[in-house]
């Protein structure tokens, strides 16, 4: 399933939207692929990078705002490039297999979509609240 774009993804830091966009995009174009090339593999290597980048910048947000969801938050962010990592590394060894792609699948869209409509979102209500208040 592609990631959409729609409201409930949207978040309203614009910051944050501008990279959600653009991670959706470059991922769906990953899934989109195919599994078996060079290409797919530099992809996956570059989205490593650019999700972590993502990650630091909405947890420098999260401290520069005191945010109190933090800790949980962050948490789920290393659970997700620790897994990552670990699809990866099995991509680069024994190729696509039916249980990687699933994982990535899964890591690809529905995380995102249940990640940014529930965790960011919370962290936007608050960050943003403080923002209207300052
Ligand atoms: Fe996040």
């Amino acid at each position: 399933m592609a990631l959409e774009w729609n409201d409930k993804v949207k978040v309203g830091i614009e910051s944050v939207d501008n990279d959600h966009k653009e991670l959706f995009a470059i991922m769906n174009q990953a899934m989109e692929m195919d599994y078996e090339s060079k290409e797919f593999l530099e992809i996956i290597s570059a989205l490593e990078s650019y999700i972590l980048r993502h990650f630091n910048s909405e947890e420098s947000m999260m401290r520069e705002y005191i945010y109190t969801g933090m800790t949980s938050h962050r948490q789920k962010h290393v659970e997700f490039m620790k897994e990552f990592s670990n699809i990866k590394g099995h991509f680069q060894t024994e190729g696509p297999t039916p249980e990687t792609l699933e994982r990535i699948r899964f890591l690809l869209s529905d995380w995102w979509v249940k990640h940014v409509s529930e965790v960011d979102q919370a962290m936007a209500g608050y960050i943003n609240h403080r923002i209207m208040e300052s």
